[in-house]
């Protein structure tokens, strides 16, 4: 059966990060796969409320990890579902991912963390729960992805924060990110159709999604693929935070935990096994933190006083500062009407 790749662009239509994706999946129709392309902004996807139902349903056995809400986020859902691979763009709106990316990010974890899930899974499983009443299955399927953020400005430390943030789509359910290109001074192309060298690069792209999932072994498969190792070696980005004590550092993106040092003029950072074992990419890791949440975090009904406790601040009740909504807008006389489709191409 071919291999199914899924394509999703956050950018405008048919701007860049729509073209550098169709690129890199045409290659992989080229080479036999099915592939089925997303933009994210032609889907209606209301925001994460917080009201946790999807994780206290994996960790009771009441519910499959899903989301109460029902929305077009169902259909990129099963379409993540049924895929073997995934390619992702996002354009650096402030610095980092969009607001959307980020609103599907939030709808995916925790409500697809796999350790959540497969627990759920085998412990229904045990119980002879049938399969309509468990976690999808599909949710465990080995899956690679690869990650291309893209930036208007010239200067790289724009963009800085979106590829690290891109993360949150492939970490819950383990997919395996191999490769990954940061596009900054995208304005100086009118598209990046404009720009052959990085139209090369997106069909490589495609090259390293096939050649992982035609790999024979495990390590081919996840074998990273990336033009540069980066500092962390399970994730390869280069965004560390430093500890309060200023001696050590963790990846922001995996949590790897690692020492520091200058060597021959260069930043090294050591992570031993052990802490990599930690990092949220790996099995440790993620165990470690829904164990924390299943066995640290309070239920409701802890504080006995807590509706009195709260009463004063349900009190305080205050409306806006005053708005004057006139004053808002383009001076329509001096500039004309702005239509908002400067942006489509
Ligand atoms: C609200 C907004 C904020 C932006 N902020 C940044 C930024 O911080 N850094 C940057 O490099 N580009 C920034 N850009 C430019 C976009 O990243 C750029 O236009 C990109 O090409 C959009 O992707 P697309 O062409 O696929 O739509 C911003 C654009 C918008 C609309």
């Amino acid at each position: 059966m071919a291999k199914k790749v899924l394509g999703v662009s956050f950018g405008r239509k048919m701007s860049n990060c729509d073209i550098m994706v169709k690129q890199a999946l045409m290659e992989c129709e080229k080479a036999g796969c099915e592939t089925a392309f997303i933009r994210a902004d032609d889907l209606e996807v209301e925001n994460c409320t917080g009201c946790i139902a999807c994780t206290i349903g994996t960790m009771t056995g009441r519910g499959r990890g899903y989301c109460i809400k029902h929305d077009d986020f169902d259909i990129l859902d099963e379409c993540v579902m049924q895929s073997d691979a995934v390619i992702l763009a996002c354009p650096t709106y402030e610095t980092s991912v969009t607001g959307r990316f980020k609103t599907i990010c939030d709808r995916i974890g925790p409500s697809h963390d796999i350790t959540f899930r497969k627990a759920a899974y085998e412990e229904g499983r045990a119980a002879g729960k049938p399969e309509s009443e468990l976690p999808d299955a599909r949710s465990f399927k080995k899956r690679t992805a690869v990650l291309i953020s893209v930036g208007g400005a010239m200067t790289e430390n724009w963009i800085a924060l979106t590829l690290p943030m891109m993360f949150e789509f492939t970490f819950p359910l383990a997919i395996d990110v191999i490769d990954s290109v940061e596009y900054y001074g995208a304005m100086a192309h009118e598209s990046v159709l404009g720009y052959p060298e990085m139209m090369e690069r997106m069909s490589k792209v495609g090259q390293h999604i096939m050649e992982s999932l035609n790999a024979e072994t495990e390590e081919e498969r996840v074998r990273w693929r990336g033009e540069e190792e980066g500092v962390c070696p399970l994730c390869h980005t280069r965004i560390l935070q430093v500890s309060h004590d200023a001696k050590t550092v963790d990846c922001v993106v995996c949590g790897s935990h690692g020492d520091l040092s200058v060597e021959d003029g260069k930043i090294k950072v050591h992570f031993t096994e052990g802490e990599l074992n930690r990092s949220r990419l790996r099995w440790g890791g993620k165990a470690e933190h829904s164990e924390e949440i299943k066995t640290r975090a309070q239920p409701s009904g802890t504080i006995k006083n807590l509706k009195a406790l709260k009463a004063p601040y349900a009190a305080f009740d205050r409306p806006p500062f005053e708005v004057d909504r006139d004053s808002y807008g383009n001076c329509k006389e001096r500039y004309g009407e702005l239509d908002g489709k400067t942006g489509e191409q």
